[in-house]
């Protein structure tokens, strides 16, 4: 495998629906994107039910999540209590979330950056020695919704510090999608300088329709993980892909024209965006459906073709 594609539709997907999916619909688009070949995703959060209705229940789902003996699923843990309630449900790999501006982390989580970083600290130094990897996304890493553009050396300067702490990645996130490739240049070469680029991974959001310029200015830079969202599943359900993550089937879609291997095949993603918009109730499909679904169609018979 050349990228490895990270699912997160369950997740950062998920939470911005304005349906509450159940946990067994939850589990059957997990069961839908394993049998596409999705070998890692992040598949919940342990945060609070009343701050995030759409991620109650993860304990529930995460036992039941299908081959974790090959498919890697992570949880989004956003303090102590969350690493607790994700090791307990029986999570082997935990993201924390370092929002890179003051404002954001107050929002997000209510605490201020000083403690946030402190706490994720503490959470990927307790996962090193309770043998559960720990990964760091950098949230609003280009441009934060309340305080403006990022500046790459504070970027790095968070990286470098979830780097010591002993996170096994550290995921660069355009939490708003306000990055371009120019601007991903900029942010990489001074992260890369801190923390090897196999341990650096990026989160696009396509709000501007720039993600996959992103990416390409990424795989370009060297790195080697991306995240995506089933059918771009996330943003504001009124406005269907406005403002989503990258869909996965654009990503590797590209990246398998690039001749770079992911190993998923786009065409088995069309099932499962179809399964996404059943269950949410939601238009779906990144930029590539369209063609995807014809191509579907053509090369697997039955009802592939798009209106
Ligand atoms: N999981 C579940 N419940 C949690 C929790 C967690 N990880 N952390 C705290 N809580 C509970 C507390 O037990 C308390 O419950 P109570 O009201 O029944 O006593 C309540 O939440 C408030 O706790 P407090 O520590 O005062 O937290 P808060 O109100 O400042 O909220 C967070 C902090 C982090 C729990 C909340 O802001 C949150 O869950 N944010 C997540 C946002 C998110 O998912 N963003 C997207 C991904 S980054
Ligand atoms: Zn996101």
């Amino acid at each position: 495998m050349d990228i490895r594609i990270n699912e997160v539709g369950l997740r950062d997907g998920l939470q911005s629906q304005g349906k509450t999916l159940t946990v067994d619909e939850r589990l059957a688009l997990a069961e839908a994107l394993a049998g596409a070949g999705l070998r890692y995703m992040e598949a919940g959060s342990f945060v609070s039910p009343k701050a995030v209705p759409q991620m109650a229940g993860t304990e529930d789902l995460f036992p039941r999540l299908p081959s974790p003996e090959r498919i890697q699923y992570a949880a989004l843990v956003p303090n102590m209590k969350g690493y607790e309630r994700a090791v307990a449900a029986g999570a082997r790999t935990v993201n924390v979330v370092l929002s890179v501006t003051e404002t954001m982390n107050q929002k997000n989580i209510n605490m201020s950056l000083a403690r946030t970083a402190e706490v994720c600290e503490q959470i990927v130094a307790r996962a090193a020695g309770e043998g559960v990897n720990a990964q760091a996304y950098l949230a609003v890493a280009f441009e934060c919704p309340f305080e403006g553009p990022v500046a790459p050396e504070v970027v790095a300067r968070y990286g470098a510090l979830m780097r010591d702490a002993g996170a096994g990645k550290v995921i660069v996130a355009d939490t708003i999608g306000a990055a371009d490739p120019a601007k991903v240049d900029a942010v990489l070469e001074r992260l890369l300088e801190q923390v090897d680029v196999a341990r650096v991974s990026c989160h696009f959001h396509d709000t501007r329709g720039m993600a996959l310029a992103n990416i390409h200015a990424a795989v370009l830079a060297g790195v080697r993980e991306f995240d995506a969202s089933i059918g771009g599943l996330g943003g504001c359900p009124f406005s269907p892909g406005a403002s989503g993550n990258v869909a996965t089937e654009d990503v590797a879609l590209m990246l398998q024209s690039m001749g770079l291997d992911t190993g998923i095949d786009p065409l088995d993603l069309v099932p499962v965006v179809r399964e996404a918009e059943r269950l949410t109730g939601t238009a779906l499909g990144g930029k590539s459906f369209r063609w995807l679904s014809r191509q579907y169609g053509k090369t697997r018979g039955g009802q592939g073709d798009d209106q």
